[in-house]
């Protein structure tokens, strides 16, 4: 029965003891955003997970994330505080899968979404996330790609590049549930408040919603922007680190559906845990890792 405040001490005192970094996703849930030294969107994890000089990382995210962590920092210790924390939209392209497509297009660079196993993102050629798909698809000298796993991401890509892009059938669950009568109802109350959707959101929804960005984007844009109140169209943990930053400001989450159940498996006693126990650690055999840290080694140089 240790209170909130003692967890918060006993975490900030052995992250000193052991070398540890707390890095959490923009979905975590607020009083885990507190705890950590960096809050970020999959792109700008990627890079510190990189950049920090800490022997032990302890991730805050979905098991995807962290392993990613690992694949670019393998001489770090890479602790996830809850190992259930998986992503179903990484569930949804297997190695085999993408071997499959790679025989059927064998000329066709995979680029495969960060939200995949390392497994699979060794079979590709380059990593992308919401906040570069774009820029990375163009980087490509080739007239098509494979684009996985994410169907509503490779919809959104086609829009601003010439390549063909072929689509894998994955979807986000917590991006797909919102329907436009939401975005209807929504302008009736406010509306002079600009609507933002992440591009995981199925096509009609991007085409009704006034900006398609990523949760770093939208970090950017509500600090910046004019407006006062805003409309969030991505998952809920993205609402407190909004409200963090800009007690001024006034954000609306689009719809109720916008809740990922995997991103609020860790709590701070899970992050006491693993740094008391620096458990669950995460493991990706070398030999994967190597053509994994190739495919996020190549979006990271495409995107400097
Ligand atoms: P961002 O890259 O926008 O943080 O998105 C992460 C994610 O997994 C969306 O479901």
């Amino acid at each position: 029965n240790t209170s909130q405040e003692e967890v918060l001490k006993q975490i900030r005192d052995l992250k000193k003891q052991v070398d540890a970094i707390i890095l959490a996703h923009n979905y975590q849930l607020p009083q885990v955003q507190k705890v950590a030294d960096f809050v970020g969107d999959s792109f700008e994890l990627c890079k510190t997970a990189r950049e920090v000089d800490s022997s032990v990382i302890i991730f805050c995210g979905v098991h995807f994330m962290a392993e990613g962590a690992k694949v670019l920092a393998p001489e770090k210790q890479v602790i996830i505080p809850d190992n259930n924390a998986g992503c179903p939209l990484a569930d949804m392209a297997s190695p085999e899968q993408v071997r499959e497509i790679k025989k059927e297009f064998p000329e066709t660079p995979v680029v495969a979404y960060v939200n995949t196993s390392a497994e699979v993102k060794a079979e590709s050629h380059i990593c992308c996330t919401s906040s570069n798909a774009v820029d990375v698809v163009n980087s490509l000298d080739s007239d098509s790609v494979i684009f996985l796993p994410d169907q509503n991401l490779a919809d959104y890509v086609s829009k601003y590049t010439d390549k063909q892009v072929i689509p894998w059938n994955g979807y986000c669950i917590s991006h797909v549930r919102v329907s436009t009568e939401e975005i209807e109802e929504t302008r009736k109350y406010y509306p002079e408040a600009p609507i933002l959707v992440h591009p995981e959101c199925p096509h009609e929804i991007k085409e009704t919603a006034d900006y398609i960005m990523g949760t770093g984007g939208m970090v950017k844009f509500a600090r910046e922007t004019e407006h006062s109140t805003m409309i969030i169209g991505t998952e809920e943990g993205l609402v407190h680190r909004l409200k963090r930053e800009n007690p001024a400001k006034n954000f609306y989450l689009l719809s109720p559906s916008f809740f990922c159940s995997n991103m609020k498996k860790i709590t701070p006693q899970e992050v006491l845990h693993s740094l008391k126990n620096l458990a669950p650690e995460i493991e990706v055999a070398e030999e994967t890792r190597v053509k994994a840290y190739q495919a996020l080694n190549n979006m990271l140089r495409a995107t400097q």
